[in-house]
């Protein structure tokens, strides 16, 4: 095997190319040259105008420079070092300062932040390791390249500054070439990294100004939407308001024509002489009278506003007191089946208008099964916690309930919605008022309570009342008899009426005359009281609730005790101004009526109070 020799034998590219590798004394040369520069003074500077310096390019890059000219910031305890490397920054664009420790290159960085600091890793004071760990905790210098300088060399050394967070690390002996290669670099990749914060920063805001504006159009739409809602429960609402206010009205026709007919025909009849005709049409007007004073009852009910009479109750004993007025109420085709709890907890509740209620109930079952079936009224304790009270729209605790179930058509989701609202009715004409129901409602919710209802079409209905628990005993539910065969008799003691309304007044005047009384009389509160300073015997203040004249009955009343500090008081109320009266919590002595109430059951109440 021959090896050739010489260069005979290859492409003539080749022997060009390995002519043209840098020789090792070539590359030795770069350390003579620094070496030779940091001589001080105009051997250095001569020796550098000669050396390698010239030859360092003033690339674009340093041009551009040149023109927004970078700051430096160089620390270095070597004075040589210092103004060498200075004179070379300066040589090439750079605006420098210099400092001879970190602790003042440290002042000098916060009294103006430079775009570069170049540091010496020995120095007094605070060494490069010091001033760079300074640099990095402080806020508004963190982000500034710094290159290390050091005479240490190996790779040790400057992974162990690139460690410390340094951006560069050269070794000395370093050619000006590299250095000012890597301050431009280092310069240029600060302003990179500072450019594309700042993008992501801009980016940033953009996205959440984007969210912002999805936010506020959704919120929008939101508004949108609630607003149209309200005005659907606004238009719903004008439809019952409607519903209601047509019925009364149609309802109070009716019954004014039986009444105003009456009159006139009483008239009539009397001017022709022909009085044996006159109890009928009495009759008629008084019967027309009874049925208007029973719907505004039932308003009020719906209302709420109706004047309550709450007693502890055991709604046990009450449904069997009314079981025999079921049974013959609803038929022999119906089977009445009374399942009474055990241990029933007592309600404090207005018996009345509980019976009402229940037997309202019953006659829509009944009405619900035409061709017969069973009809169960059913009592029961029972626990609300907070889930199935919000459901039922009660706070949560301890309820009665009184439910009642029949086997009949049931109802469809379409009438459950309405069956609440007063003058609905599915009955023909002239046989359900469709106020029954809005009456239990408004009786039920005014006695802290709830209706529930469960129906399906052709399986039937379950009507239940919850009402809360009473804690105490249940009571007898007896109520005042009012006595039914004519007044009782007063004995000479004297009634001040207050009443605004002449006719009212003219009415109690007679019936309590009548009945032996003692009458004075005011037309308002201030006049009222006239009467109460006076000397005047007087037994009862018998006063309006709403009267004009600046005071109202309560009013009145409070007054007049102040002069006659035991003075019984009855008040008569329409129906706004229970509250004025306290809800029926009255002090000893006092009591309400409410209108429209019969002549006999005033005479009798007005005789009760004062024989008290
Ligand atoms: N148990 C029931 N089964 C089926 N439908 C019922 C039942 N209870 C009530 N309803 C329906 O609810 C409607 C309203 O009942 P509500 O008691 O308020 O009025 P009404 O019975 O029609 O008339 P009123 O009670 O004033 O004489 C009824 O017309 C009926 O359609
Ligand atoms: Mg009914």
């Amino acid at each position: 095997m021959t090896i050739p020799l010489g260069t005979a034998h290859l492409s003539p590219e080749r022997v060009k190319g390995a002519s043209e590798e840098p020789s090792t004394a070539a590359r030795s040369q770069t350390f003579v040259e620094e070496a030779l520069r940091w001589l001080p003074g105009d051997a250095g500077d001569a020796l550098l105008d000669a050396g390698a310096a010239r030859e360092v390019p003033h690339d674009d890059a340093a041009q551009s420079m040149q023109a927004d000219r970078r700051r430096v910031l160089l620390a270095d305890d070597n004075a040589d070092l210092r103004d060498y490397i200075g004179r070379l920054l300066a040589d090439h664009g750079y605006e420098v300062e210099t400092v001879a420790d970190g602790e003042a290159a440290l002042a000098a960085l916060r009294a103006q932040r430079p775009d570069i600091l170049v540091t010496d890793v020995m120095m007094p004071r605070l060494d490069g390791f010091g001033l760079l760990a300074a640099v990095r905790q402080d806020a508004s210098l963190r982000d500034m390249p710094v290159v290390m300088l050091s005479a240490r060399a190996g790779d040790d050394a400057k992974v162990e500054g690139l460690d410390a967070g340094a951006d560069d690390y050269l070794t000395k002996p370093f050619s000006a070439r590299e250095l000012l290669a890597r301050v431009a670099a280092n310069v240029a990749m600060a302003r990179l990294r500072r450019e594309a914060a700042e993008a992501v920063r801009a980016s940033e805001a953009k996205l959440r100004e984007l969210n912002q504006q999805l936010e506020s159009r959704v919120q929008l739409a939101i508004e949108q939407r609630e607003q149209a809602e309200e005005a659907l429960r606004q238009s719903q609402k004008m439809e019952a308001v409607g519903q209601l206010t047509g019925g009364i009205a149609h309802d109070f026709n009716n019954l004014l024509m039986g009444i105003s007919g009456s009159l006139q025909l009483l008239e009539t009849r009397i001017e022709q002489g022909r009085l044996d005709a006159v109890p009928r049409y009495i009759d008629a007007a008084q019967g027309a009278t009874k049925r208007a004073a029973a719907l505004t009852q039932r308003l009020l009910a719906f209302s709420r506003r109706q004047t309550l009479d709450p007693k502890p109750t055991n709604l046990n004993r009450l449904i069997t007191d009314m079981e025999e007025l079921v049974r013959r109420t609803t038929g022999p085709t119906i089977a009445v089946e009374v399942v009474g709890a055990v241990g029933l907890w007592p309600v404090l509740i207005d018996q009345n208008q509980l019976e009402n209620a229940l037997l309202n109930l019953c006659i829509n079952a009944r009405d619900a099964m035409p061709d017969g079936g069973r009809l169960t009224i059913e009592t029961a304790n029972r626990w609300l916690d907070g889930n199935t009270g919000t459901e039922r729209d009660l706070p949560p605790g301890q309820y009665v309930s009184l439910c009642v179930t029949d086997t009949g058509s049931g109802m469809s989701k379409e009438t459950i919605g309405r069956i609440f609202e007063p003058f609905f009715t599915t009955k023909p004409l002239g046989q359900g008022t469709g106020l029954g129901l809005s009456m239990i409602y408004g009786f039920v919710r005014q006695s802290n309570g709830q209706i529930r209802v469960y129906s399906e079409l052709g399986q039937g209905t379950t009507m239940c009342l919850y009402l809360p628990r009473h804690h105490g005993e249940a009571t007898d539910g007896e109520t005042v008899e009012t006595g039914a065969d004519g007044f009782e008799a007063g004995y000479g003691e004297t009634v001040l009426i207050v009443d605004d309304e002449p006719a009212v007044r003219l009415l109690m005047l007679d019936v309590l005359q009548e009945a032996g009384y003692r009458v004075l009389e005011a037309a308002d509160g201030p006049g009222g009281l006239k009467i109460l300073q006076s000397e005047a015997r007087i037994d009862l203040l018998v006063t309006d609730v709403g009267l004009p004249g600046g005071m109202n009955g309560r009013q009145v009343a409070d007054a007049a005790r102040t002069l006659r500090p035991n003075l019984k008081v009855l008040f008569i109320t329409g129906y706004a101004e229970n509250a004025v009266v306290g809800n029926g919590h009255l002090d000893p002595g006092m009591q309400v009526i409410t209108k429209p109430f019969a002549i006999d059951a005033l005479a009798n109440r007005v005789r009760e109070m004062i024989d008290a």
